[in-house]
């Protein structure tokens, strides 16, 4: 689904260019969650943003669906850190508010935004404002808002890393189980092992700038998948493994 060749970004800089991303290859299955691990400063989100078609590719290529990245694509959703909701809407119009951006009939998408809504548990907060709403919440609008017009990608870069920890485990639960509703294919950044080790079915680790993927591991348990994975030693361990890679990538770049 989504095929990296020799990837890398080189930015200009009044210093001179800063190489963020040194040739990354990898291939990404339909339907496949991809989470990516790796030091501050070292490339991830420059990452994310040349899938997203956001940020131009110094050299290499990315193909998605066998067609070559070219400009933004409309069928990837984004979330970020930071929910980026609209003050002056509703929740629900938040939701919406792509389709108004790519120009699409709003009636043929109120349905799936409500739904989307509910299935997060934002039934009853739908007509309320940003200001109205807690972090969490704001962020599982972002969640809705990136899957209203049915996207096959969803990129996300550290959508969690602003809440607090009990509202963070919250939400790897609610994008769990959107995942299990939605299947997309999707790339996930993160700091956190554990979160990274619930979610996915691979787990990518970074090295610092200028940034090359230096480990793939697999997770091995079964879809859908339940909370209590993480009370299993072999989720301990895979966390434990995937430390150790991470303390490693970083000694040998020092
Ligand atoms: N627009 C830009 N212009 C110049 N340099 C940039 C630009 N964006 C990012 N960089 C540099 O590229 C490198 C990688 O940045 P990036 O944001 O991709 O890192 P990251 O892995 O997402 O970090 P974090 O985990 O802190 O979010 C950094 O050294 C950063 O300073
Ligand atoms: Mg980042």
């Amino acid at each position: 689904m989504i095929s990296l060749r020799g990837v890398r970004k080189t930015y200009a800089s009044p210093a001179g260019p800063i190489e963020a991303v040194a040739g990354v290859s990898v291939d990404i299955a339909e339907g496949e969650f991809v989470s990516i691990l790796g030091p501050s400063g070292c490339g991830k989100s420059t990452l994310l943003m040349m899938l997203a078609g956001l940020e131009n590719i110094t050299a290499g290529s990315i193909t998605i669906a066998g067609q070559p990245m070219v400009g933004p694509r409309r069928d990837a959703g984004l979330v970020f850190q930071d929910a980026t909701l609209l003050p002056w809407l509703s929740a629900l119009d938040n939701v919406l508010f792509p389709i108004k951006m790519m120009r699409l009939p709003r009636e043929k998408y109120v349905a799936r935004a409500e739904e989307l809504l509910h299935s997060v548990g934002l039934g009853d907060f739908m007509e309320k404002r940003p200001r109205e709403l807690s972090g969490g919440m704001r962020q599982r609008v972002a969640l809705c808002r990136s899957l209203v017009h049915t996207p096959s990608i969803m990129l996300m870069d550290e959508p969690f890393s602003a809440l607090d920890a009990i509202t963070r485990d919250e939400m790897a639960l609610v994008l769990l189980d959107l995942w299990a509703r939605h299947r997309k294919t999707g790339i996930f950044i993160t700091h956190s092992i554990r979160e990274a080790v619930l979610l996915s079915d691979r787990v990518l680790v970074m090295t610092k700038r200028p940034a090359v993927v230096v480990a793939d591991v697999k997770i091995p348990f079964a879809r859908p998948r339940d909370e209590s994975v993480q009370d299993s030693p072999e989720f301990t361990a895979i966390v434990a493994r995937l430390r150790g890679m991470i303390e490693h990538s970083i000694k040998v770049a020092a």
